[in-house]
């Protein structure tokens, strides 16, 4: 059987669907290459002085490790270059990055958050890399785009292609650029991803959550109802029991929910009062593709891919995963 490389797959979405031009094929074929750079990074780990505090703290006050800076690094480099980008924009950097001077720019923005799951890193869990490509929409003369930060604050909706790979016991690469969401595995001696979870389809009911329960006492009435009636079990009004799963890295609970279903919540709450995950870096990539899967994605109220948004760095509430059980929760809200 021949096997679909990731170039495959894309050349075929280029040449037959037209979905993809050869910028937007090559900025995911470069992505890819850093997500396949920064897994040999995380997997050398301590034997290659990867582990630990860089001692810094990035523009959301969060203590950065020293893999956040390195996968930052990794991703820069590797997309600055390339001709089809005019800026980029990071979880850990204030302000977008645009392209240097000596090298041509594109149509496309580049986000990510490019270590996710940054608490897992010293505790060797899964941890990941998630990003998310916008058009930028302003054409200035001559033809260039002029990627200040208002050119990033689109809605989710406008997303031309968002993926995530994850570095787990297998480094895995989920992607959508809208006919879709598709799983590649990467075979390290070849140093290719190979399309394995072709068309991942979310099953549309779930007995499985993912929350982080120590925030319990601050949710707010909609969540806290949800969850209980989960715990309630066969003896409650579900009339059936739940499992739970909470990993703590956002890639490793989506990969899951992508496989075999579930709902994941991070809620706003009396703490997080806008919620804790970044719409720009994790919201809207991830919404993209769990729709593209056939599940939902919203802050309560409104679907996620449709929030227009005011700052690089907003954060927002999340639900996503199964379908049925997304819109129970957002009925809860009501
Ligand atoms: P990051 O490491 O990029 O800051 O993101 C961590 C996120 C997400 O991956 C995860 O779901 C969540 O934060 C975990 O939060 P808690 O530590 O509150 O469980
Ligand atoms: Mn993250
Ligand atoms: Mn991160």
């Amino acid at each position: 059987m021949s096997r679909i490389t990731l170039t495959r797959f894309l050349i075929e979405r280029q040449r037959n669907k037209q979905l993809i031009n050869a910028d937007l094929r090559l900025l995911i074929e470069t992505v890819a290459r850093a997500c396949k750079a920064i897994s040999n990074a995380v997997t050398k780990g301590a034997l290659a002085g990867n582990l630990g505090s860089a001692g810094t703290d990035n523009v959301q006050g969060e203590v950065q490790k020293k893999l956040d800076v390195l996968s930052n690094e990794i991703l820069l480099e590797a997309n600055e270059w390339g001709g089809n980008l005019a800026a980029l924009a990071s979880e850990e950097m204030e302000t977008p990055h645009p392209i240097p001077t000596h090298f041509p720019k594109g149509e496309y923005l580049l986000l990510f958050d490019p270590l996710d799951g940054s608490s897992n890193i010293d505790v060797n869990v899964s941890v990941g890399t998630i990003f998310s490509v916008l058009r930028c929409p302003k054409v200035a003369d001559g033809g260039y785009c002029e990627a200040d930060e208002q050119a990033f604050l689109q809605p989710g909706s406008t997303q031309v292609a968002a993926g995530f790979a994850v570095y787990g016991p297998t480094t895995m690469l989920v992607l959508t650029v809208g006919d879709g969401s598709h799983g590649f595995t990467l075979d390290r001696e070849m140093g290719s991803f190979i399309l394995t979870h072709p068309d991942i389809r979310i099953p549309e009911d779930t007995q499985e959550f993912a929350i982080n329960m120590s925030n319990m006492r601050r949710w707010e009435p909609p969540v806290k109802r949800y969850i209980d009636e989960c715990l309630a079990g066969t003896s409650g009004v579900r009339g059936k029991d739940f499992n739970m799963r909470w990993v703590a890295s956002m890639v490793a609970d989506v990969y899951r929910i992508l496989t075999r279903g579930g709902i994941f919540m991070y809620p706003r709450d009396e703490k997080n009062k806008s919620g804790r995950l970044r719409l720009m870096y994790e919201a809207n990539p991830m919404s993209f593709i769990v729709e593209q899967a056939g599940g939902a994605a919203t802050n309560g109220s409104d679907r996620l891919l449709d929030l227009k948004p005011e700052g690089l760095h907003q954060r927002v509430a999340v639900v996503l995963g199964s379908k049925n059980e997304v819109e129970r929760v957002a009925g809860y809200h009501k």
